[in-house]
């Protein structure tokens, strides 16, 4: 038998999977770590914290099965995007990574829309707007606010790149890594030295990019010795957390979607056509397969939305199971109530950090169900926001896949076909970002002739959740209004963080 090892380092824990190359899982372990906050609105992660738990998972893995460590026949990696490694010429972690979520570089990002010449030329630059939580803030982040720490940067890397030097002893990240940090040219797929050279970061602080499916080195001596893999195991490049969570899901030809319902809810589209959007509502990032790229919407408070109900207002009295059931319970439209997820702000398609959260409507004749229900079908109005945006870029649908924790849940994943009026596929795999990575170790090593071979051998539709015409009709109503809600509050939210003085604070 012959096996591949996919990790991904994620901002709870590090996952493995080790699985067969029919795509069977033989072994799975995760190590969770913290994440720190040490202002209102930051969040920080040690490098460290994620090599231990990455050593200690794979070392889990190779030993809870009993299979000679010369039948992995590759590795791969996926990881949390954007979080920012800053390494001295020890190649030590200079301090603590910034993460994806953290929003402490709203100023920076003034700053670089200043230095780039505006909106238009950033997004010719790099094909993206700069948003709090990319890379390319951090940087000027930790220039002006720890000029120290910065004298002493060597290399700035991405997680899961860190991990891969740690494996490998070589320095790289790959494409869909890469389009993340705001430094680099999608479509080109290139370092901008134009940007780098405005915005005064020196290229020599980044790695070379590879393909997400080129081999990125080998396991070393030392490594081997630490965990049990084999001396020289060959070690994939891999890709960005979504990118791979898209490859694990079959996503990887044109017209192919994905519905991502976790914490943050993704809507993610394939494109062999890649265009920016003028107006950077919507991301463009470079796929892991061959000239491939996706057009990718966040709803920052998706399932978070959902956890904060049954956290916060029901003091977890209910559980889920129990939650989805009064959902159940409630016409579609919840009798008029409309909730805005934006807990924590809102990026697709409003990039406001200032945005809150909103129940509207609200009328002697609601009881609990309908504060439930009305959660549900605000996440997915906000999901539907990106899925339109996708349309509107010329990305002609032809299949949605919702995974995902969200996407578990019967009463949810009928209301993301009627709201978005689409058939919703769900798969026989839901293994996530490592499941993608351990796909792109096999394309790396050959084992798989191509992207198109793994998925069609590995994943298959189990599940069609088909919308109700009466449904869409309404919920398309509904939406309009939900639409307008944002609109009506935009200043209101803007008063309400003034009068607060809270943090922009994603909190995930
Ligand atoms: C994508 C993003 C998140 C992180 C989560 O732009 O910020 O999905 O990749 O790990």
């Amino acid at each position: 038998m012959e096996y591949l090892l996919g990790l991904d380092i994620g901002t709870s824990g590090v996952k493995t999977l080790l699985i067969s190359l029919e795509g069977k899982i033989i072994s799975s372990k995760t190590v969770s770590y913290p994440l720190k906050t040490p202002h209102p609105g930051w969040a920080e992660q040690s490098p460290y914290d994620w090599w231990e738990a990455t050593l200690k998972v794979i070392e889990e893995v190779v030993s809870s099965i009993h299979i000679d460590s010369t039948q992995i026949k590759g590795i791969s990696l996926s990881g949390q995007m954007h979080s920012s490694v800053f390494l001295n010429e020890k190649m030590e972690v200079i301090r603590p990574a910034i993460l994806w979520s953290d929003t402490r570089t709203t100023e920076q990002c003034g700053k670089i829309y200043t230095k780039a010449g505006g909106l238009a030329q950033l997004i010719n630059y790099v094909s993206n707007p700069a948003l709090e939580g990319f890379t390319a803030p951090k940087i000027l982040w930790l220039k002006e606010n720890e000029p120290e720490n910065y004298a002493k940067v060597k290399y700035i890397l991405l997680p899961k790149d860190y991990i891969r030097y740690r494996l490998t002893g070589e320095l790289f990240t790959e494409v869909s890594d890469a389009a993340g940090t705001l430094l680099f040219e999608v479509i080109k797929k290139r370092w901008s030295t134009s940007l780098l050279e405005k915005l005064e970061i020196d290229p020599d602080l980044l790695p070379p990019v590879l393909n997400s499916f080129d081999l990125a080195g080998r396991i070393t001596k030392n490594i081997a010795e630490q965990t049990g893999l084999k001396f020289k195991t060959p070690v994939v490049a891999g890709g960005a957390d979504n990118a791979c969570g898209a490859v694990g899901s079959g996503i990887i030809q044109e017209g192919k979607v994905m519905v991502s319902i976790g914490s943050s809810g993704v809507v993610l589209a394939q494109t062999n056509n890649p265009q920016a959007d003028q107006e950077g509502r919507i991301h463009l990032f470079n796929h892991a397969c061959p000239d491939s790229w996706y057009m990718m919407g966040v709803t920052l408070s998706a399932g978070m939305s959902y956890e904060w109900l049954h956290k916060k207002l029901f003091n977890r009295s209910l559980d889920y199971t129990k939650l989805d059931q009064l959902a159940e319970e409630i016409e579609p439209g919840s009798e008029g109530l409309i909730f805005l997820p934006y807990l924590y702000g809102e990026r697709t398609p409003h990039n406001d950090a200032n945005a809150r959260g909103v129940y509207f409507g609200i009328s002697g004749k609601h009881d609990q169900r309908h504060f439930i229900r009305s959660v549900l079908e605000g996440v997915t109005f906000a999901l539907k926001d990106s899925l339109e945006l996708i349309k509107d870029k010329g990305v002609k649908i032809k299949e949605i896949r919702a995974i995902g924790g969200g996407a578990k849940s019967r009463v949810w994943q009928q209301i993301l076909a009627d709201i978005l009026g689409e058939e919703i596929n769900l798969l026989n795999v839901e293994e996530g970002p490592a499941f993608g990575a351990a796909l792109i170790a096999g394309v790396g090593v050959g084992v798989y002739n191509n992207f198109a071979e793994a998925v069609s051998r590995i994943i298959k539709v189990k599940k069609t959740v088909v919308p109700r015409i009466q449904n869409t009709e309404k919920y398309n109503q509904y939406y309009q209004l939900y639409k307008k809600l944002y609109y009506s509050l935009k200043e209101d939210f803007k008063e309400l963080y003034v009068y607060m003085g809270f943090a922009n604070s994603q909190n995930t």
